[in-house]
């Protein structure tokens, strides 16, 4: 009689529609990106990401300890050294900042929540390139794995459970692999982030590291070029052929169709990053009274599972956390 009614039966009441969910977000799904800077006493605000802050080593602790009592099972630790030098040596030092960050959390949490670290040397060079320059001013792909194996090894010796190359060198998941396996750590995962585009969405983030690109530069020469799709699946088949365990789709909302591309092509645990611009964006808009913030950032996590996402880096995960938690 009336066939088109059908559709919307199953949505009269919350209970039938949450029987019928497709997609469910859970406090698993979330991964904390934290920020930790050498040399503060006092966690410094970010103002491009409000709620987000710079912490010291002890603020940190405290934090990632009520993440863990929230249920969130992992963190991603990026450091902010107290200087920078042409390599980025801080971020191999055993007694950088991530790596006294890692001990004192493995200390602080255990096995309760994952360590991974952010395996890059852009928060740690002078220049602000995610590698080692050459005479031309451009990023040396082979100079820069050699730098990022000492990273990983140094991240690893501190108690990383998973390393998280983030630079897009060429070669960086075999490299690192091999770095973790010669030094006794077969048991260190890599999340690649394997189809990382070169992205606006990535600046208050580089407000909270305090990264400039030397002389207005860009990271076009070696992250992936936003009108390509395919390009992410070849970056994907090759970490995965490198050896990563779990790779990457990152930004996420405005690369969707790339998330469920690779949910598609591959079965290893995939992660999208809800970036700096895209958390700000939400925040902005909710400050001005333009839109319900909560709703919307729930609304946006949700997506990026419903696309394919095993689970979301993201700077919601602590207000996400407590939402779900009712
Ligand atoms: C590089 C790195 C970046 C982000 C994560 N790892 C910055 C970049 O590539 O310029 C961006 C994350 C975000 O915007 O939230 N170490």
């Amino acid at each position: 009689m009336f066939p088109e009614r059908r559709l919307r039966r199953l949505r009269r009441t919350a209970t039938l529609r949450r029987l019928v969910a497709e997609t469910r977000l859970g406090v698993d799904d979330l991964v904390a990106p934290m920020f930790v800077r050498q040399g503060i006493d006092e966690p410094q605000p970010v103002v491009s990401l409000p709620g987000v802050v710079q912490h010291t080593r002890s603020s940190l602790r405290t934090e990632v300890a009520a993440l863990r009592d929230l249920g969130v099972p992992a963190v991603i630790l990026f450091g902010i050294p107290a200087s920078k030098d042409p390599e980025g040596s801080e971020a191999w030092n055993p007694d950088g900042i991530v790596q006294v960050a890692l001990r004192d959390l493995r200390d602080e949490v255990g096995d309760d929540v994952v360590l991974m670290a952010d395996l890059c040397v852009d928060e740690y060079t002078d220049h602000g390139h995610c590698g080692i320059l050459d005479g031309n001013g451009s990023v040396d792909n082979d100079a820069t794995l050699e730098v990022y194996q000492r990273a990983a090894v140094a991240q690893a010796d501190a108690g990383a459970n998973v390393c998280a190359p983030s630079g897009m060198m060429d070669g960086q998941v075999a490299a690192i692999r091999a770095a973790l396996d010669e030094s006794g750590h077969g048991d260190t995962a890599i999340l690649a982030y394997s189809a990382k585009y070169a992205s606006s969405l990535y600046g208050p983030f580089r407000d909270a590291v305090d990264v400039q690109i030397v002389g207005g530069g860009d990271r076009k020469g070696y992250q992936q070029d936003p009108p390509n799709a395919r390009e992410a699946l070849e970056e994907i088949r090759t970490d995965l052929a490198e050896g990563a365990d779990m790779v990457m789709v990152k930004p996420a909302l405005a690369y969707l169709d790339v998330i469920a591309r690779v949910r598609h092509e591959v079965d290893v645990p995939l992660a999208a990053y809800h970036v700096s611009g895209e958390y700000a964006m939400v925040e902005a808009a909710a400050a001005n009274g333009w839109i319900d913030g909560d709703a919307v950032a729930m609304e946006h996590l949700l997506a990026i599972k419903r696309a394919g996402a095993d689970f979301i880096l993201t700077y919601l995960a602590r207000r996400a956390a407590e939402a779900l938690a009712g």
